[in-house]
C-alpha cells in the first residue's frame, strides 16, 4: 500500500533528454492514436532544449519515476505553455490512492500557470492543449482567470493514387495562383495580420496581431517541425493579377509518414476581406489537397476555432469531419 500519493514537482531543467525520452515516446504513441500526428519530430527538438537545460517547466516525480512534464516558452512579455502530459502507469491501472494521469497533468499545469502569472515580466500567457480533450484541463486555467476557446481538429480522406497534375494557375475573381516561396514571408505576414484583424484567432494567438509576430509564426511553420514538416509544393498564394497584392494563401505540412496513415495538415489558410466570397479559399484548399494526395498522403487535417462558423462551413463542404476537440486558453495580466 502506498503512503505518499502526491508526486513531487521539480524543475524540468534538472533533467536531460535521457530522463525524459521514455515519457516522450509514450506521449508520441498517444499523438499517433488520437491525431495521426508523429510527435517525435517536435519531441526531438524538446530533447535538444532539455540537454541545453534551457526549457522552463516542471516534472512530476514519484519514487524516482518521471510521471509527467509541462514546459513553457518565453517570447518577450508573453509566455506559451507548450504542452503538458503524464503517462499512464506501466500496468495501465491506477490504484485508488494514486493520482490519475489527468490529476497529475492538472497539478503540473497549476504549477506552470502559477509560475507564469506570478512572473512580473509576463503580461500574457497562451496555450493550445491540442492533445487533450476540451474541458479536461479547464479547471486550473479558469481558476487562474484564463479565457478558454474550444477548437476543433478536423480530418478528411485524400483520394488515394491521385494523378500528379500541375496546379491550375488561373483563379476566378481577378487572381492568379502562385507556388509559395520563402521570399514571400513579409508580404504573407501582412496578409495574416489583415485577414485576422478582429478575429477570434488573433485573441488566442497574438502573433496574428503584428507583422513581426506573424513573421515569427510563419518562420516557425516553414523552418521548425512543431506543426509538421512544411510541404512547399502543397503551399500556394493567390495574387491579384492587376495590383500584384497577395490576396490569400494556403500552407501545408506533413504530420505523419506512417505507412498507410500518411497525413498532411493545413497550417494556414486565409484570404483578405476584400477578396472573400469569390471561391478563393475553396480553390486554395483543393490545390493543396491535390498536391498532398499526389505526394501519396492519405489524410488531411486542420484545426479551427469552434466559433469560426464561416471557415467550418468551407471545411465541411470540402469533406472535413470533426475528429477531436481541444482547448486554447489565454490569460492577460489585469491592467496590462
Ligand atoms: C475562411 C476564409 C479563408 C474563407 O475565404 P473565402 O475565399 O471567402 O472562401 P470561399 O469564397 O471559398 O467561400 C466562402 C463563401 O463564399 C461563397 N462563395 C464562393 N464563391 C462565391 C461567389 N462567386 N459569389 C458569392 N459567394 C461565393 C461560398 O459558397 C462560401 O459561402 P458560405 O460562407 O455561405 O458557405 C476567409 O473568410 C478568411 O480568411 N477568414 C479569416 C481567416 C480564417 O478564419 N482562416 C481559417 C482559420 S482555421
Amino acid at each position: 500500500m502506498r503512503t505518499s500519493v502526491t508526486p513531487e514537482i521539480r524543475d524540468l531543467r534538472l533533467y536531460g533528454s535521457a530522463a525524459l525520452r521514455p515519457l516522450l515516446e509514450v506521449e508520441s504513441d498517444l499523438w499517433r492514436r488520437r491525431l495521426d500526428w508523429e510527435y517525435m519530430g517536435s519531441a526531438r527538438l524538446l530533447l535538444e532544449y532539455l540537454d541545453a537545460r534551457a526549457l522552463p517547466g516542471f516534472v512530476a516525480v514519484e519514487q524516482g519515476e518521471i510521471l509527467g512534464y509541462v514546459f513553457c516558452v518565453y517570447e518577450a512579455n508573453k509566455a506559451v505553455i507548450g504542452n503538458v502530459f503524464a503517462a499512464p502507469r506501466a500496468t495501465g491501472k491506477w490504484t485508488t490512492e494514486e493520482m490519475t494521469q489527468c490529476e497529475v497533468e492538472r497539478v503540473l499545469l497549476e504549477h506552470a500557470v502559477s509560475l507564469l502569472t506570478h512572473s512580473p515580466g509576463v503580461d500574457r500567457v497562451e496555450t493550445q492543449l491540442l492533445l487533450h480533450p476540451a474541458g479536461e484541463l479547464a479547471e486550473p486555467l479558469e481558476t487562474a482567470g484564463f479565457r478558454r476557446a474550444e477548437r476543433l481538429y478536423l480530418e478528411r480522406e485524400l483520394s488515394a493514387g491521385a494523378s500528379v497534375q500541375a496546379p491550375r494557375w488561373t483563379l476566378d475573381g481577378g487572381c492568379r495562383l502562385r507556388a509559395w516561396h520563402d521570399g514571400e514571408m513579409t508580404r504573407a505576414a501582412q496578409l495574416i495580420v489583415a485577414a485576422y484583424s478582429d478575429h477570434p484567432d488573433s485573441r488566442i494567438n497574438d502573433q496574428y496581431c503584428s507583422t513581426q509576430g506573424a513573421q515569427r509564426f510563419l518562420h516557425n511553420i516553414v523552418r521548425y517541425p512543431g506543426c509538421g514538416i512544411f510541404v512547399p509544393e502543397a503551399s500556394f498564394v493567390a495574387v491579384d493579377v492587376v495590383s500584384g497584392e497577395l490576396a490569400g494563401m494556403v500552407l501545408s505540412s506533413q504530420i505523419s509518414a506512417q505507412p498507410g496513415a500518411e497525413c498532411g495538415h493545413i497550417t494556414q489558410i486565409c484570404v483578405l476581406p476584400e477578396y472573400r466570397r469569390r471561391g478563393l479559399a475553396e480553390r486554395l484548399m483543393r490545390e493543396a489537397a491535390d498536391a498532398l494526395a499526389a505526394k501519396g498522403l492519405r489524410k488531411l487535417t486542420l484545426t479551427v476555432t469552434a466559433s469560426n462558423a464561416g471557415a467550418i462551413r468551407l471545411y465541411e463542404r470540402e469533406g472535413f469531419r470533426e475528429r477531436h476537440r481541444f482547448d486554447a486558453a489565454v490569460w492577460v495580466r489585469p491592467g496590462a
